[in-house]
């Protein structure tokens, strides 16, 4: 086999190892950032999500929010859209990072942010609006994923094989998007999600709620800051790299300081959501109200 040929197919495996599993949190992880935003939108904001809402959303942004990954077979064009990821320095930078696999400019997930926020601010945009309201949401999710900033030579964590708790193999990637939430549900929320969400909730009227202005402050004020959310992600990458390796078992030292990341990362997006839709909607600019 020539060289070349081989590189190929290391390539096309690679995309295979990655295309199932690159969605950033899972269906859970978005149900709950969602879910949170739609407790924090005006009633302007509300009516006007619920009215791009499909019917078969039943007027539920939450069970809509993992939408365009499931439709991601069928919009091939999209997957880059989902993550950003970078060469493992910690850090996001918006003209390095964020391409297609191709290097199409824009082709990331904040590019994908800053494409469907512009396309619901502007009334005369071709795009669906009910996509780009899909889009958004889920992106906002994706965004805040660690590892889907993480680094582009292993498809951020996807090529690193682990098991959880010795039982379930996995990969790096998955045990962000999925493990660390099925096993903080089952150890301390009785395996429910709303319980889990209302626990998320609780902390952003306690423990956050002194910090939860910095996460809608951004200094310009035409964009959406997403490029702040993807420097964050970046950065909390890096630690959640230290101590893994290929075949690493992870369990309690690994899920116990991953597990608060993830409940804030979930809150992050929730609040930032919120505080864009309400901007597009009813001309708000600040997220903090009245109904957690
Ligand atoms: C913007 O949205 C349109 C319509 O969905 C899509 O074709 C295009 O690829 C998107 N670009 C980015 C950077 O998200
Ligand atoms: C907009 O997108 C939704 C979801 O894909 C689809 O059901 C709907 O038919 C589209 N609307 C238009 C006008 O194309
Ligand atoms: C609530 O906030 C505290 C302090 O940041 C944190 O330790 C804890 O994990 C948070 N709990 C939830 C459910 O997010
Ligand atoms: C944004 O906030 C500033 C100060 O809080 C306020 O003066 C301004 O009217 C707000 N803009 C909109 C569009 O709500
Ligand atoms: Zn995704």
């Amino acid at each position: 086999m020539g060289l070349l040929v081989l590189l190929q197919v290391l390539l096309v495996a690679a995309a295979a190892a990655r295309a199932p599993a690159a969605r950033a949190w899972g269906v859970e992880g978005h149900y709950m950032t969602c879910k949170i935003a739609e407790g924090l939108l005006t009633s302007e904001a509300t009516t006007a999500v619920k009215g791009l809402l499909p019917g078969w959303a039943n007027g539920e942004l939450a069970g809509a929010c993992s939408w365009p990954d499931i439709e991601r077979r069928r919009m091939p064009w999209s997957g880059s859209l989902h993550f950003a990821d970078t060469p493992g320095d910690c850090k996001f930078s918006y003209a390095r990072d964020c391409h297609g696999p191709k290097g199409e400019k824009d082709m990331c997930v904040v590019g994908g942010i800053n494409n469907y926020t512009a396309a619901l601010q502007d009334s005369s945009s071709p795009y669906n609006r009910t996509e780009s309201l899909l889009f958004l949401a889920h992106f906002l999710g994706d965004v805040h994923q660690p590892m889907h900033c993480g680094r582009t030579a292993d498809l951020g964590g996807n090529t690193i094989l682990v098991t959880w708790y010795s039982t379930a193999k996995t990969n790096l990637h998955k045990v962000w998007d999925d493990k660390v939430i099925q096993t903080a549900m089952s150890k301390f929320y009785k395996d429910d999600l709303s319980t889990m969400i209302d626990a998320i909730k609780l902390n952003l009227t306690e423990d956050w709620c002194t910090e939860e202005n910095q996460w809608t402050a951004c200094s310009t004020q035409t964009t959406t800051c997403a490029d702040k959310y993807a420097e964050e992600s970046a950065e909390l990458s890096c630690p959640a790299y230290v101590g893994v390796g290929q075949y690493s078992n992870l369990e309690d030292e690994y899920f116990f300081p991953a597990m608060p990341v993830v409940e804030k990362r979930i809150a992050q997006g929730g609040v930032r959501l919120a505080a864009i839709l309400n901007r597009i909607f009813s001309g708000e600019n600040n997220s903090r109200l009245q109904s957690l």
